[in-house]
């Protein structure tokens, strides 16, 4: 039997570079060899979104992203969190066990905390817990995701033990599985791309949209006159040439140092090979946005090949905790 893989993203609206670089690569990777199951966290986003009104919209264009960066309905079961209400009934029961001090000190609630300060609401102190409950019950143990998410995935490893200490073995510890690429930096050169951060490159752009957004980027500050020599290993662009242009690499490392390559040439370069990266994405993305129906369809679908795992696995939680 293949070995289950889960892993989910928040409906934030179209996935970024990172989202992309950092799991949607492996998420895609992985379907041949184990039992795949992705889930659109819509309750999630809940805790950070104020205006629910394009919720719908962004769960849409994740499926796009998700279908057009070749994640196949055949392969790997594709849902939305919310059409599975066992999930919040197992957050419920998690939450009974996990001590309070554990999410308070997660750092991205104090992250969290600090980019929304006027909405820390209680969804925020147990999104680690519902984090958990989509994992365990689908019995995941294997998650591929950015390195942000590792406190999260920490934690999950946490409550499944202490379940499995209290009330008999249930849940597989689930294991992080990271890209060569886990944490991509935004347009600042500091931060964690992050659509809430607005320092994102959306992978669904125009050539043209993403040619202005790489423009836009933070390069080396060092590098205040054209010929100043560069530093490319404190550049963030330098960085993502490293994907998608590994093959020149060594030469943009060295006409930058010497500075016989600007930072508005180095960018026109790797605007180039993200959009012919991202050529066939792009094309098979509009393609499927042509067909409404087919991703009403694999969502329905999936919520059903989901069900039927959830329902099993909440009934073996009920009776081990006396529930039932
Ligand atoms: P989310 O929606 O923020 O991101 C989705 C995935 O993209 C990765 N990612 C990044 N990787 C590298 N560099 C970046 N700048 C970057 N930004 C995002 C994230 O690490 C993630 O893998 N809490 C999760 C969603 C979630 C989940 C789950 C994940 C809910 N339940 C269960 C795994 C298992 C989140 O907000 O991801």
């Amino acid at each position: 039997m293949k070995r289950r893989v889960f892993s989910g993203a928040r409906p934030t609206g179209r996935q970024h570079l990172g989202n992309f670089l950092g799991a949607i690569q492996n998420y895609v990777n992985l379907q041949d060899e184990y039992d795949c199951v992705y889930c659109i966290v819509d309750v999630h986003a809940l805790t950070s979104l104020e205006d629910t009104g394009g919720l719908q919209k962004n769960i849409n264009e994740m499926v796009l992203d998700w279908l057009a960066a070749g994640l196949d309905p055949r392969k790997s079961i594709l849902f939305v969190q919310s059409h599975i209400p066992e999930v919040m009934e197992l957050h419920t029961l998690l939450s009974m066990i996990t001590p309070l001090g554990w999410l308070l000190r997660v750092p991205t609630f104090k992250e969290k905390a600090r980019l929304q300060p006027e909405n820390i609401n209680y969804g925020l102190v147990g999104y680690p817990v519902l984090m958990t409950a989509d994992i365990v019950l689908y019995k995941g143990e294997f998650i591929p995701v950015g390195e942000d998410q590792l406190p999260h995935i920490e934690l999950a490893r946490e409550i499944a033990r202490r379940f499995n200490n209290l009330f008999g073995y249930t849940f597989p510890e689930p294991e992080a599985k990271l890209t060569l690429f886990p944490l991509i930096l935004g347009l600042d050169g500091k931060e964690k791309m992050s659509k809430q951060v607005g320092n994102d490159i959306d992978i669904s752009l125009s050539d043209k949209e993403t040619t202005e957004r790489v423009m836009t980027a933070v390069t080396d500050p060092a590098r205040r006159y054209r010929n100043d020599p560069g530093h490319p290993e404190i550049c963030n662009i330098y960085r993502l040439q490293q994907y998608f242009n590994p093959f020149g690499l060594d030469n943009i490392g060295e006409q930058c140092r010497t500075a016989k390559i600007g930072c508005v040439d180095c960018k026109m370069l790797l605007a180039q090979e993200i959009n012919s990266t991202l050529k066939p994405f792009r094309e098979r993305r509009a393609a499927l946005a042509e067909k409404p129906g087919y991703l009403v369809d694999v969502l329905a679908d999936g919520a059903q090949r989901a069900r039927a795992i959830a329902k099993e696995t909440l009934k073996e939680v009920k009776q081990k905790m006396g529930l039932l």
